[in-house]
């Protein structure tokens, strides 16, 4: 077993490092106070290769592996959650979907622009729209229909709660095409943003990574032609669950970058305020909580790297990346909470950024599956 990080994942997580430092601190409190997508901020991604970091070359990539992205991804979330779950879902969500099942032609026309991340010069991304008003945690009970009418699919119903859903070009759509199939009734599209009939509502006004842009989406009599269906009819659900296994591994790693960005600053913070005529570090009450922030951020480090790991080695990840999502994420809400309090009452305001990283921390725990839904997939798999 060898722990150790090679030269080229070094190399990508200082470059990580670098961009979050000097392209994502300057006006992370802004951004978040103002609800300002960080558009500039993710023209950069793609300039770097980062929005389709593990995709083949051929089609646009980085040809990285999922190691690689676990370690950019936490270097991003220590600074701005806001920025990465846009890289996430790009990249684990819409990329990955599209490079596993889609065909030649799709990926011809979507995936390569998608991993590049711009078509034109303008800026290219995807969302993932499985979520309904209905059907959240319980996702097989959708509500949108895509009906056969030839040659093509005729496509009604309402999304919400849609990651990029204002400012990306593509989305991949589940949808009823028989209802009285349940699961296996479903099936994925790609729909593009400006076709007829697709409308985007206002942005959510959130308690955290209130900079990324997330939306409700309607379509009302969306053609969709039939080379936009991915795989056959009815295997939409498998292909949500796929998907969501590897887009898990990337949430869990934006939970452990917020943690480890939160435990950073109080670190520092302990080292330089004094009370009672000493740094707060030398109270062992603080020491304490130090220590403990460490050891569960090295705890969900290490199941964050064995879920890519198992992805890298075409192992199943399905149960080592809820593993990661629901330690990483309680980890980093239970981490930003004690931040806050090492930081007293400055840690109650902006300057200080362990507030907004408190507040970032709080989604981690719902989408991609909540940590309830998280521990249906670890609890059917340990007890079958
Ligand atoms: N891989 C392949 N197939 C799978 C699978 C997997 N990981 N998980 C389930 N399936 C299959 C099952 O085998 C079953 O098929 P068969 O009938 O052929 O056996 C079918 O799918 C239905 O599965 P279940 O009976 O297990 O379904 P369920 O209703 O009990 O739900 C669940 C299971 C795990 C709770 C699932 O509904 C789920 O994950 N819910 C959470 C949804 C979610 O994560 N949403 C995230 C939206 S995207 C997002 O949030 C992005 C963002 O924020 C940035
Ligand atoms: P519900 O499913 O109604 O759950 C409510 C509560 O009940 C939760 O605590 C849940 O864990 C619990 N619960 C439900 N069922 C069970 C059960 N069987 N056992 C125990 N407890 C249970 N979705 C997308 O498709 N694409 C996106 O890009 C996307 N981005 C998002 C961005 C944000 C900011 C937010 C807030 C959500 C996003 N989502 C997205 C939706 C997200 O995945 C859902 O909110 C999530 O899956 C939970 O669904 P729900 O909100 O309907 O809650």
């Amino acid at each position: 077993m060898d722990f150790k990080l090679s030269e080229e994942h070094l190399m990508i997580q200082q470059a990580a490092r670098d961009f979050a430092q000097n392209e994502c601190l300057p006006g992370v409190i802004e951004r978040d106070e103002k609800m300002k997508f960080p558009y500039e901020q993710i023209v950069k991604l793609a300039d770097l290769g980062f929005l389709g970091m593990m995709v083949d070359p051929n089609y646009g990539g980085s040809g990285l592996d999922t190691i690689s992205y676990v370690l950019a991804m936490e270097e991003i979330s220590k600074v701005d959650a806001s920025v990465s779950v846009c890289m996430s879902v790009n990249n684990s969500l819409v990329c990955w979907g599209i490079e596993k099942y889609g065909t030649e032609e799709q990926k011809q026309k979507y995936l390569i622009p998608l991993a590049q991340g711009k078509k034109d010069e303008a800026l290219f991304t995807g969302a993932f729209l499985l979520s309904e008003p209905e059907a959240g945690s319980d996702a097989t009970s959708q509500r949108t229909t895509a009906e056969d009418k030839g040659d093509y699919y005729l496509l009604n119903g309402t999304k919400n709660w849609i990651t990029n859903g204002g400012t990306a070009s593509v989305y991949l759509v589940m949808a009823q095409t028989d209802y009285s199939k349940g699961a296996k009734g479903i099936t994925t599209f790609i729909v593009e943003k400006n076709w007829p009939g697709v409308v985007v509502g206002g942005k959510e006004n959130k308690l955290g990574i209130r900079a990324s842009d997330t939306h409700t989406i309607m379509f009302n009599d969306v053609r969709v032609p039939k080379e936009n269906r991915i795989g056959e009819e009815g295997f939409g659900f498998k292909f949500a669950m796929k998907t969501l296994a590897g887009g898990r591994i990337g949430i869990a790693s934006q939970a452990l970058g917020i943690a480890s960005g939160a435990y950073e600053r109080a670190l520092n913070y302990s080292k330089t305020r004094k009370a009672f005529g000493t740094e707060i570090m030398n109270h062992q009450t603080i020491a304490f909580k130090l220590a403990d922030m460490a050891t569960r951020i090295e705890a969900a480090r290490s199941l964050c790297l064995k879920a890519a790991w198992d992805k890298d080695q075409d192992r199943d990840y399905t149960f080592s990346s809820s593993m990661a999502k629901v330690y990483a994420s309680e980890t980093a809400m239970w981490t930003t909470i004690e931040a806050v309090q090492i930081h007293g009452g400055y840690g109650y305001v902006k300057e200080y950024h362990v507030e907004r990283l408190m507040r970032d921390a709080k989604i981690t725990q719902i989408y991609e599956g909540t940590s309830e839904v998280q521990r249906i997939v670890i609890s059917r798999e340990i007890l079958k």
